[in-house]
């Protein structure tokens, strides 16, 4: 296993009737004015936003509201955020949503808390130095971003949708409720659980030869409670034990904690996933479903033993004559999985019928133009990327 660092400063307070402890939080964040951020309307018709403002009220803190952030969060929401809270002097952030809001919210953040565009930071021109402080109400198990370190944004120009890592982004709470996601869309429930799994599962195919044991089984563990839970969720939305599942499983997995002894992780599927995400707009975990079958039997041989193990340990397939034979039963075990949650497992699935010229553009736009390769279970270039998005097509 390999050397570690673990920070994850977000204070968790999760339960039932836990947003209405919101105002006392934001009020120990000694702030003057926050923008309370959502997304389409969900929050709205739920009557969760009435009820972050009364807390906020109640406790006396002012507040101004900005809706409409859509999944793959865009540019010019955040850019229109900014200057609303330049305008108005906001000094915290709340999110009310999903991954979509709070990472629009990290965005937001960023731009505010330090000079010049904020795409420069997505472009990897430099780091951000520091970020608005940020707190979530998260009302969808899926992204993770309400433990995490990373936020996403689309940029309209070129839709090119591009990742950030940063510590200083990291929310100051979570307030989870399981509740607030009996209103989910039977999809919405899926495609969250599915990137749920795919982020330790990102980090599960390692290319370290003896990852910490520990954080091995507790991948496996993590990664079995998932498909029970969602299993149980779609068959009754309002099963609160197995909503909370998902919801602790979301933060879990994807707050560094499957990574510990690891390399961080593989991401290639990640990769694969933003440049459909950003052209075609699919929901996030359902593309990454799309792809990752492909991803799989590409790289397979590269570690036959240690897809075997996740077979085993994970999909609870028979072993077979020889770790090739049982890695290829695990695939095939997780594809059967994800449909049978209603997810797909190749692009043609969610209506996109892709040319060779599309797979060539977002192959090139994957390398970032040629600069760089994906994944380290393999390492990935822009004609084996080609080669992935042909094997998931159809
Ligand atoms: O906008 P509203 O009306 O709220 O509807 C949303 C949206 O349509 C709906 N929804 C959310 N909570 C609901 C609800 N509908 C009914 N009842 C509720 N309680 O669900 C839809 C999806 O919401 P979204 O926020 O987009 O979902 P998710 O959490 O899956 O976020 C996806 C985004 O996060 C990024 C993805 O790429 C994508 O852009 N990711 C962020 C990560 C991070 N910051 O660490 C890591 C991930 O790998 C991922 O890339
Ligand atoms: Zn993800």
């Amino acid at each position: 296993m390999l050397d570690f660092e673990y920070h994850t400063p977000t204070h968790v307070v999760f339960g039932k009737h836990s947003v209405e402890k919101v105002g006392n939080l934001i009020q120990e964040q000694g702030c003057k004015k926050v923008l309370i951020h959502y997304g389409g309307g969900s929050a709205k018709r739920s009557g969760l936003l009435d009820r972050v403002a009364k807390s906020l009220e109640t406790v006396g803190v002012d507040y101004i509201m900005l809706g409409g952030v859509v999944p793959n969060p865009r540019l010019g929401l955040v850019r229109e955020g900014i200057a609303l809270c330049r305008k108005e002097g906001v000094d915290f952030i709340l999110a009310v949503g999903g991954g979509s809001v709070i990472d629009s919210s990290k965005a937001i953040g960023y731009g505010l808390a330090n000079e010049g565009d904020v795409w420069q930071y997505y472009a990897k021109k430099q780091a951000p130095p520091v970020c608005t402080p940020i707190g979530a109400i998260l009302t969808i198990a899926a992204a993770g971003s309400e433990m995490s370190d990373s936020s996403v944004i689309t940029n309209e120009d070129g839709w090119l949708k591009r990742g950030l890592s940063s510590e200083c982004c990291r929310c100051k709470f979570a307030i989870m409720d399981p509740t607030l996601t009996y209103t989910l869309p039977a999809y919405q429930t899926a495609s969250g659980a599915a990137d749920i799994m795919m982020h330790t599962m990102e980090r599960y195919f390692t290319a370290v030869d003896t990852p910490m044991s520990l954080t091995d089984q507790l991948a496996e563990s993590l990664l079995r409670s998932v498909m029970k839970d969602v299993t149980a969720a779609l068959k009754n939305p309002e099963d609160y034990d197995a909503r909370a599942g998902l919801m602790w499983a979301s933060s879990l997995s994807h707050n560094g904690l499957m990574g510990c002894g690891t390399d961080g992780g593989d991401w290639a599927s990640h990769q694969l996933e933003h440049e459909l995400g950003g052209k075609y707009d699919v929901a996030h975990g359902a593309g990454l479903c799309a792809v990752w079958g492909s991803w799989a039997r590409s790289v397979m041989p590269a570690n036959p033993a240690r897809f075997a193990k996740f077979a085993v340990n994970v999909m609870g397939v028979e072993a077979g004559a020889d770790d090739t034979e049982t890695a290829n039963r695990g695939i095939d075990a997780m594809e059967a999985f994800f449909q049978s949650i209603g997810m797909p497992t190749r692009i043609n699935q969610m209506g996109i019928d892709l040319s060779e010229e599309d797979m060539r553009e977002l192959a090139y736009k994957c390398t970032y133009m040629d600069t760089r390769k994906i994944g380290k279970f393999v390492s990935l270039d822009r004609d084996a990327i080609y080669d992935i998005y042909k094997l998931a097509r159809a």
